[in-house]
């Protein structure tokens, strides 16, 4: 063949393949070496914040023969994960969709509906996620108001309720799972709150959803949402979602578009037949196999329970928890979320390189702080399918051995 054509003398790993003629090729972009390959994919423990391993059965659903988008099979399916949705929320909402995107989707569809740009919101910060909402909702111009704590922060009803009337917001956002800093904050109390001053209650339960309780309705929680990939161990990429009525009148009552075309409800309903509608239109191609998978979660966390989900975290977490301070660890806060454990970096080591060690010997993914928690902690995450004690003695040895074996070192 013609490699002169190529010019690949620079990069040996972009050789072209010797039995291809391409001399007669009208390409001038060879095929890249690496697609040549295989895929290759390690296993893992993945013991951190997310994504977590992902069970033999959501696997084998997320392999199933795709159909389209639009069949009626799909749509069916479609049914079943808004059903399961309004279970593991525990809601009746009838505006109860996924979204085809991460958890940052239906961050990103929440304030974009509910909130027009000039409005005034309220977002907490006591870790990423808040600071996270607060960027989204003032880069579609909304007026941000702050209520702002060190990572792990605990806002109380009263800090809360003088803010909103300090503020006026028309949302104010508060993470129940704050992955960042390990916390699981309260929300009794805070709708009625809300409720109170004619703000919506916007609740991110990412890393908390099947791990610690919840409860849409009766907390009055207005929006709610969560990811795929923590507790309910499907992969990443599809996000639930619901809206309660209060949040449908503001959402659907608007003077502007949603900034966003993809995520606006308007056509999110329909395309998931919360409308009312007798027909669904073409809004945007689904992720039909997503959609297989978070299904699938969906129908072990149903055939589980929720409240045997709950009790599991919390036993495993209680274990992991002794085993750490056996260790000599000190845990980050006392507001825990069950499924992502904070430890605050032990003295004198570099955490990047005891995670590194536990990576390198031990296939175990644990991870840093996220944010404003970089530098302070490291999380350890027991997820649903990798909920089990065996998997908390399987972190807990990797910990003892990078303790023993790295260097005490201080970044
Ligand atoms: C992501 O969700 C994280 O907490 O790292």
């Amino acid at each position: 063949p013609d490699k002169s054509k190529f010019d690949i003398s620079s990069d040996a790993l972009c050789e072209l393949p010797p039995r291809v003629d391409r001399s007669m090729s009208s390409v001038t972009i060879p095929p890249p070496a690496c697609m040549l390959r295989p895929l290759e994919v390690p296993l893992r423990y993945l013991f951190g914040p997310g994504p977590s391993n992902v069970p033999p059965r959501i696997l084998a659903a997320a392999s199933r023969p795709i159909i389209g988008h639009m069949h009626p099979e799909m749509y069916e399916i479609m049914n079943d994960i808004k059903r399961g949705i309004q279970y593991a929320f525990q809601t009746e909402n009838n505006m109860t969709i996924a979204m085809s995107g991460s958890g940052h989707a239906a961050m990103e569809c929440a304030v974009f509906n509910t909130v027009e740009p000039g409005e005034s919101v309220l977002i907490s910060i006591n870790g990423i996620w808040g600071e996270r909402v607060a960027e989204i909702a003032e880069r579609m111009g909304a007026n941000v108001h702050r209520l702002v704590k060190t990572p792990g922060g605990y806002f109380t009803n009263k800090e809360i309720e003088q803010a909103i009337e300090k503020h006026k917001p028309v949302l104010f956002f508060l993470a129940h799972g704050e992955s960042s800093a390990g916390l699981c904050h309260p929300v009794d109390g805070i709708g009625d709150i809300c409720r109170k001053h004619n703000c919506l209650f916007l609740v991110d339960t990412v890393a908390s959803l099947g791990a610690a309780p919840i409860f849409m309705d009766k907390q009055n929680i207005d929006i709610l949402y969560t990811g795929s990939q923590k507790a309910l161990n499907a992969p990443p990429g599809t996000a639930p979602i619901s809206f309660n009525e209060r949040a449908c009148r503001k959402m659907f009552n608007r003077k502007t578009k949603p900034l966003s075309y993809l995520f606006d409800m308007t056509h999110l309903s329909n395309y998931w037949g919360c409308d009312g509608k007798p027909a669904r239109e073409y809004h945007h191609t689904g992720p039909v196999s997503g959609f297989f998978s978070l299904r699938e979660s969906l129908a072990i966390l149903a055939e589980k329970g929720l409240e045997e989900s709950w009790k599991k975290h919390t036993e495993v977490v209680a274990y992991l928890y002794k085993g750490l301070e056996d260790l000599g660890l000190k845990l980050f806060i006392d507001l825990r979320l069950p499924s992502v454990t904070t430890i605050t970096v032990p003295d004198g080591y570099n955490w990047r390189e005891l995670l590194a060690y536990i990576m390198k010997h031990h296939q175990i993914e644990m991870t840093g702080g996220l944010g404003p928690s970089i530098g302070m902690v490291m999380r350890i995450g027991l997820m649903g399918y990798n909920c089990e004690k065996t998997n908390a003695d399987k972190a807990l040895n990797a910990l003892a051995d990078a303790l023993k074996n790295c260097k005490k070192s201080k970044s």
